[in-house]
């Protein structure tokens, strides 16, 4: 049997619609099916206000074309429902807009003596927070190779993986070993294309299974941040764990962030969990330097064409409509994947590559939007150039 839509088209006429009746198919629910090199991709659409109760109908889905035979990988997204006024209509607005007027500098908004409590960490100028509302939206794959871009820019960078319950950076850096101490006190950092590198994954076994309580992850953190011999960085980029629960919202007040940017992919459904995202950081005072996009379109490997299959421009049009700066649209590619499986991130991969020039442009934006809190926080700093 050879894989090509009809076979994935027949396989989802198995998977029952939203309400038990009839299938996604003939409901007319599933998108244009893409299929490069054994991987499948598509998205259902479901009405907004059903996307968490759907998340079962949208692993049904994928289990079910993973079944077929000859199928390496299936990747399902849910697309809200659009009508007649396209993104972002009324009902799909949980909350209004934020307090922060449109347009404003959140950067600057920091500088007028918000988080005067927390103590800085000696030596790093800036803490960026990689977060988003809900899990596997890409942000340590965001993470890595904006650290990688800034690093492109000539800053000198950190990076801290506080996914203390599922760090990704040992296998997202190709790093293995365990971290040494220099004075009994602190650990050295690890290094990897440059960055340097702290993460729970290095001090606990993968197989580990971690069953870690709030507090302790907090001190696991300030630990990470401070008992660490990070020496003088530019940025420290910090890879957010997913969710915006308690924990979360602990680590934003604990860190003194410069500010936080949130990936989203592209589809309304998860905009909604990346206004939470938003939302905690802006309950904690922490700027927001904007949006990116990530899987917001997908580049067939073998042609180069792209496609629009998972409701691209989504997340622009949000972060438009809340005044927050938008900041790239990062396509889906097999190279993006890949080369994070490898340990080898896309930007040290193929530094000329199309995915690394968007990587690097988002790098630049967030840069200049950090520029004024960094000149600020840091006058001493004269190799740091902002456009
Ligand atoms: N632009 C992209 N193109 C292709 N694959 C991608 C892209 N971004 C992320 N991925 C893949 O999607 C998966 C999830 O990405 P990642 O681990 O970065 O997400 P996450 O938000 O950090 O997840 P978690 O919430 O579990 O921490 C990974 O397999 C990653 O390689
Ligand atoms: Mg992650």
């Amino acid at each position: 049997m050879t894989l090509d839509r009809h076979t994935v088209i027949d396989r989802l006429r198995t998977v029952k619609g939203p309400d038990q009746e009839g299938d996604i198919v003939s409901l007319g629910l599933v998108s244009e099916i893409f299929i490069a090199d054994g991987k499948v991709f598509f998205s259902v659409t479901v009405p907004a206000n059903r996307a968490e109760e759907l998340e079962s109908l949208r692993q049904a889905a994928e289990a079910a074309v993973r079944s077929i035979p000859g199928v390496k990988g299936a990747m399902v997204a849910l697309t809200a429902e659009k009508q007649g006024g396209g993104m972002g209509t009324a009902p799909q607005r949980p909350k209004p807009a934020p307090a922060r007027p449109a347009a404003a500098h959140p950067v600057a908004g920091s500088q007028a003596g918000q988080q005067p409590a927390k103590a800085d960490v000696p030596g790093i100028k800036a803490i960026v927070a990689v977060a988003s509302g809900k899990g596997g939206v890409g942000k340590s794959t965001t993470a890595v190779n904006l650290a990688l871009g800034l690093k492109a820019l000539g800053l000198k960078v950190g990076i801290l993986d506080a996914d203390i319950y599922g760090p990704s950076m040992p296998r997202l850096l190709g790093i293995k070993g365990k971290p040494q101490t220099a004075d009994g006190k602190t650990l050295k950092p690890m290094e990897a294309y440059g960055l340097k590198v702290m993460s729970m994954g290095f001090l606990v076994d993968e197989d580990t299974p971690m069953i870690w309580r709030g507090p302790m992850v907090v001190s696991a953190l300030r630990q990470m941040l401070r008992d660490v011999a990070w020496g003088e960085l530019d940025v420290l980029v910090v890879d957010m764990p997913p969710g915006t629960g308690d924990v979360q919202l602990t680590m934003a007040q604990q860190v003194p962030l410069a500010g936080a940017v949130i990936v989203s992919t592209p589809q309304d459904l998860a905009l909604i969990d990346a206004r939470k995202g938003l939302n905690m950081f802006k309950r904690v005072d922490v700027p927001l330097l904007g949006i990116v996009e990530n899987m917001s379109y997908f580049v067939a490997p073998d042609t180069g064409k792209r496609y629009d299959i998972f409701g691209h421009g989504g997340a622009k049009a949000e972060a438009e409509r809340l005044g927050v700066p938008f900041l790239g649209e990062v396509p889906l590619t097999m190279d993006v994947r890949e080369t994070s499986d490898a340990g080898t991130p896309v930007v040290a991969a193929n530094p000329d590559g199309a995915q690394a020039i968007v990587y690097r442009a988002i790098a630049e934006k967030v840069m200049s939007e950090m520029g004024s809190a960094m000149t600020a926080a840091a006058e001493d700093a004269p190799k740091i150039v902002f456009d």
